[in-house]
């Protein structure tokens, strides 16, 4: 007689209870640290997560115009900034895309190295050079630029996609998310080419361990 075969016996059926027991509780605990850390993301981070923005007196418009009426070449230093009203954690930065655009058009993507930093309640700022040459617009959006640069008031908006990483308790804890942020940016013409207002917003886009 093979063993798969014998009846299980008052032992066998104890250990597997045993072992059932042990499972059911494993979970309960898996559950309560996740629901735990859960917790603590939304009370830490979703208030208190870094923000988007962009350094008005650093960021300049240094070229802009329509080559043949229609194709776009445009030159932006954008100095973008990353608080962090945290005061318990610190973020890294793992990956940063900045994506600046003029309507619905994509004018200039740019993948930042990473290695920026914000430490507790502090700024980690990047310099990313936009640049775009001949880049095809909407007939709309021919129109609304050359009204735009008559009235000397120019709209670009840029999108920021990062993956933050915050850690807690000495580093044992560590939480990673996607943020989103998008900031309206309004310039004057060059040679000027100065930013009159900013307004943005951030977002926690999709997060986990
Ligand atoms: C960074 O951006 C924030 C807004 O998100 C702003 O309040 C702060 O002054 C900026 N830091 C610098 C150095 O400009
Ligand atoms: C963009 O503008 C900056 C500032 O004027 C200049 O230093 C840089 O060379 C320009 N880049 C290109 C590709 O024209």
């Amino acid at each position: 007689m093979s063993l798969e075969e014998e009846e299980p016996s008052q032992l066998d059926l104890l250990k597997r209870h045993k072992v059932y027991s042990c499972t059911v509780f494993t979970a309960v605990i898996l559950m309560t640290l996740a629901a735990f850390s859960l917790l603590i993301f939304y009370l830490v981070l979703s208030h208190w997560g870094p923000r988007f923005g962009v350094i008005s007196t650093l960021t300049k418009l240094n070229k802009l115009n329509l080559e043949k009426g229609n194709l776009l070449n445009v030159n932006i230093t954008l100095v973008t900034n990353f608080t962090n009203p945290n005061k318990k954690a610190a973020v890294d930065f793992k990956h940063i895309v900045v994506e600046l655009y003029f309507g619905q058009t994509i004018v200039a993507t740019k993948n930042v190295e990473p290695g920026l930093s914000a430490a507790k309640g502090g700024t980690g700022s990047v310099e990313v050079d936009m640049l775009a040459s001949k880049v095809q617009l909407f007939e709309l959006e021919i129109q609304r630029l050359k009204n735009e640069m008559l009235k000397d008031k120019i709209l670009f908006e840029v999108k920021g996609r990062f993956l933050a990483q915050s850690k807690f308790w000495r580093h044992h804890l560590r939480y990673s998310y996607h943020m989103h942020g998008q900031c309206t940016l309004t310039f004057k013409k060059p040679p000027l080419g100065v930013l009159v207002s900013t307004k943005c917003k951030t977002k926690i886009f999709k997060s986990f361990f």
